[in-house]
C-alpha cells in the first residue's frame, strides 16, 4: 500500500514508479525505443484513469497479456497501442529483473 499515486482526476505524470524508456531499455528488451516511448505515454495517459496504476511488477507476463486486450478496449484505444503498452510493461519487468 501507499506505493501508487491515485489518478483521481486522470492527472498525467503522477507516478514515479515506472521508468522512462531509454536506449538501454530498448536494447535489453529488443524493442524499438519509439514503441517503448509510445507505450509509456499511453500507459501514463490512460492506465490510471479508471483504477490505480497497475505497475508492471503487479502481474506476470501471462496476466499482462490477458489483461491488455480488455484494457485497450475499455480505454477505446487502437490495437497498436496494446502492443506498445505491453512491450513497455515487459521491458520494464526485464530491466528490473522481475520474473517474466
Ligand atoms: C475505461 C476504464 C479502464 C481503463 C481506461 C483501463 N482499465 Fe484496467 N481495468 C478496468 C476494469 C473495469 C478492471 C476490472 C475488471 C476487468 O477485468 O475488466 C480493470 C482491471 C485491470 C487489471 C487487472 C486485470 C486482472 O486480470 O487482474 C489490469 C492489469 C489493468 N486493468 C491494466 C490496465 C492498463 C495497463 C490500462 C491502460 C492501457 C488500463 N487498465 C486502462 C478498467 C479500465
Amino acid at each position: 500500500m501507499g506505493d501508487m499515486a491515485a489518478g483521481d482526476d486522470g492527472a498525467v505524470g503522477g507516478i514515479s514508479e515506472v521508468p522512462n524508456p531509454d536506449a538501454k531499455m530498448a536494447r535489453q528488451s529488443g524493442t524499438p525505443l519509439e514503441m517503448l516511448q509510445r507505450g509509456h505515454v499511453v500507459y501514463m495517459l490512460k492506465c490510471g484513469e479508471c483504477h490505480m496504476y497497475q505497475l508492471p511488477e503487479h502481474l506476470d507476463i501471462e496476466d499482462w497479456e490477458d489483461a491488455m486486450p480488455k484494457m485497450i478496449s475499455h480505454a477505446g484505444l487502437p490495437t497498436s497501442d496494446e502492443k506498445a503498452v505491453l512491450s513497455y510493461v515487459v521491458a520494464v519487468k526485464k530491466q528490473k529483473g522481475q520474473k517474466l
